[in-house]
């Protein structure tokens, strides 16, 4: 693997969460195989998950691990031929060059805007490292993509899943801020690639990018998409056509105790009490939420051991 980027058709998704799988039995197996080697964690946006788990991944390989909060360093630059005239004070060019000295592998979360959706899915954060990095790049969530997750959602999956083609439902929840669509993006790509039977529910107005969708089954009817639903992942997004915009905040969207009947209930975290989900779900056996986060360690674990054993 050169870099991880995205959940596309060529990655072997089954091949990394039985690896996965492999390593969580035991993490220390290759500890030395990323030893002299250096991660640099760039965030230009808030984290608790993937900081702490993509960090003790690295550190279960024996790398060592620098974390950069970019807020801290000099404004970049991303737009080429322009007069840095105002407060951008270097450019990506000279940035992601100086990292890739320092750095064996660069870990990478950028945000989107919400507002400027030509912007956010030209993913110039991400590219603009990738292009002029000399190392590998893994996205630790992008404006449109959050594979880490995804990965660590699907090992969740198959460590529960009691049948060959679960029925999962990934159901729009309110909120009151406008959330990107990098989570539910990854994760349709990601079932899309399993033997998974998809449903998507959500509000009129939410619908994700048909791109990643495509022929995915979907219902405005969250009561009909729940119906013997084994896992129900539930998350907000703002909306895509009205870019970034909220459009609808009702509380009916919420997920219950009652709504999820026995399937088990999956989040990427953070998540809102009483707001995305009520406690009553939360606090139940059937929320598999820290399993996931746990799981993010060794999606981690398995992207950056197959980056090192190729680069
Ligand atoms: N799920 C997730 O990526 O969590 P953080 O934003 O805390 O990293």
């Amino acid at each position: 693997m050169k870099n991880f980027l995205n959940i596309h058709s060529d990655l072997d998704v089954n091949i990394l969460i039985k690896e996965a799988i492999e390593l969580k039995k035991n993490p220390f197996q290759f500890e030395t195989i990323g030893r002299r080697k250096t991660l640099a964690m760039l965030f230009f946006n808030s984290s608790l998950r993937t900081r702490l788990s993509t960090e003790k991944a690295a550190r279960n390989l024996g790398m060592e691990v620098m974390t950069l909060n970019v807020i801290d360093a000099w404004k970049l630059e991303f737009e080429d031929g322009t007069i840095m005239n105002l407060d951008k004070a270097e450019h990506v060019k000279e940035a992601a060059q100086v990292i890739s000295q320092y750095a064996d592998v660069i870990g990478i979360r950028a945000f989107p805007t919400l507002a400027d959706k030509q912007k956010d899915e030209s993913e110039f954060i991400l590219n603009g490292f990738l292009k002029n990095a000399s190392v590998p790049i893994v996205n630790m969530e992008s404006a449109t993509g959050h594979p880490l997750q995804s990965l660590a959602d699907a090992l969740t999956i198959e460590e529960f899943k009691t049948k060959h083609k679960p029925k999962i439902v990934l159901s729009w929840a309110p909120h009151v801020k406008a959330l990107p669509h990098a989570v539910p993006n990854s994760f349709v790509s990601m079932m899309r690639t399993l033997e998974a039977d998809l449903t998507i529910t959500h509000p009129i107005g939410y619908e994700l990018d048909d791109r990643i969708t495509k022929d995915t089954a979907i219902t405005h009817d969250q009561d009909q998409a729940l119906k013997d639903a084994d896992f129900v992942y539930v998350k907000n997004w703002s909306s895509y056509k009205e870019y970034g915009k909220v459009l609808n905040r009702d509380s009916a969207w919420m997920m219950t105790k009652e709504k999820l009947g026995t399937a088990k209930f999956m989040h990427c975290l953070p998540v809102r009490r009483n707001l995305v989900v009520e406690d009553a779900v939360l606090d139940s056996e059937d929320s598999l939420v820290i399993n996931q986060s746990n799981n993010r360690t060794f999606a981690a674990q398995v992207v950056l051991k197959n980056i090192l054993e190729i680069n």
